[in-house]
């Protein structure tokens, strides 16, 4: 067995091969001999591609209220679930698959690989079902079930790293896996790839800048992969005095699927520490409420990472009021609350 993994793979009867994997399978020479134009060209006409992004900023008036802020305070949540993947992964996704082509990286003979905890991969999986190209994932087994069924409805190969080593067990499985097999594989590496940030920079950074007016005061952006916060952040910085607010789990072990806790995790070679301003932990039960609260108070169904963006932005609109500051907060919604439904996040009791 390659790779090593065999016990992963043993153990892993969810995983389905891709057969689009071997039709398209040509020698390594022939994939990296330039952009093919054939897949560049459909992203241009795909409607899944087409409909990636121009997601609404709504302001949360109930929530203020509920949260029993002055006037004076706005708070802004980007709804990133109503992407056709569901995510603001989606965004990422597309950035990276597109320069991919564009450079050779990814044509006749390469099956997309990454390391990602669900959102990421769904992006990919729905791009390579749009677009025909193979996708092989390495999540943590960990995952929910919901992101799991979705990976296997759009047709991707998956193989499961080990739940207890979260998103850096996955990763690490990855590198194996290139180490023996490269040639076959374009490493997509969304926590290197510079394509990664660059969909913020082209894209979340400008419509939050249009849509609050330019008149956006802080962001508040959870950190996985941290592209999000690094590409919207930079644009953002460049238009104008904007306080860049990061959240992470409070602490190592968490349930806030999608985030990493930077100071034990593997840090994302994509992640400046001298952009935010400021790094807020967030612990899994005030995420999980304030995703609760968010649905019954406003009708808005988000993920729990979402739920850690309102918290975070709740305490600091909290220290903004009491020190008397106006402030138009822009929160990002990651994604939906739909894909929690068996995990923790909606036992209510
Ligand atoms: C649900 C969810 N929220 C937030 C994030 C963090 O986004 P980023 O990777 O851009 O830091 C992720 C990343 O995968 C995610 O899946």
């Amino acid at each position: 067995m390659p790779w090593g993994v065999s016990y992963f793979l043993m153990k892993n009867s969810e995983y389905a091969m891709h057969d689009r994997a071997k039709a398209t399978r040509t020698t390594p020479e022939q994939a990296i001999c330039g952009p093919d134009a054939a897949l560049l060209a459909s992203i241009a006409e795909s409607a899944v591609a087409r409909s990636i992004g121009n997601t609404p900023l709504h302001r949360l008036r109930r929530y203020e209220r509920y949260l029993g802020l002055p006037e004076t305070i706005e708070l802004h949540l980007k709804a990133e679930w109503v992407n056709p993947g569901g995510s603001i992964k989606d965004r990422t996704a597309l950035s990276i698959v597109r320069a991919a082509i564009k450079s050779g990286q990814l044509g006749p003979g390469r099956t997309l690989l990454d390391a990602t905890s669900g959102n990421t991969g769904i992006a990919y999986a729905m791009l390579g079902a749009a677009l025909s190209f193979p996708v092989t994932l390495v999540v943590p087994g960990s995952a929910s079930e919901e992101r799991k069924r979705t990976l296997a409805a759009y047709g991707a190969r998956v193989i499961y790293s080990d739940p207890y080593e979260g998103s850096d067990g996955a990763i690490r499985l990855v590198r194996e896996m290139t180490s023996v097999a490269g040639d076959d594989f374009f490493y997509a590496d969304q926590y290197n790839n510079p394509a990664n940030p660059a969909a913020h920079v082209a894209t979340t950074g400008p419509e939050i800048w249009r849509q609050s007016d330019g008149r956006v005061t802080h962001l508040v952006a959870a950190l996985g992969t941290t592209g999000t916060l690094m590409g919207t952040g930079a644009y953002l910085r460049q238009q104008g005095a904007v306080q860049l607010i990061g959240v992470q789990p409070a602490e190592a072990f968490h349930g806030i699927e999608g985030l990493k806790h930077l100071p034990t995790a593997i840090v994302p070679g994509i992640y400046d520490p001298s952009l935010p301003d400021r790094i807020m932990g967030i612990e899994t039960e005030a995420a999980f409420e304030a995703a609760r609260a968010l649905a019954r108070v406003e009708g808005f169904f988000a993920g729990s990472s979402t739920g850690a963006n309102l918290a975070a932005a709740g305490e600091l609109a909290r220290e903004l009021a009491s020190a008397g500051q106006a402030a138009r907060l822009v929160v990002i919604g990651c994604d939906g609350g739909a894909r929690y439904l068996s995990t923790g996040l909606w036992e209510l009791g």
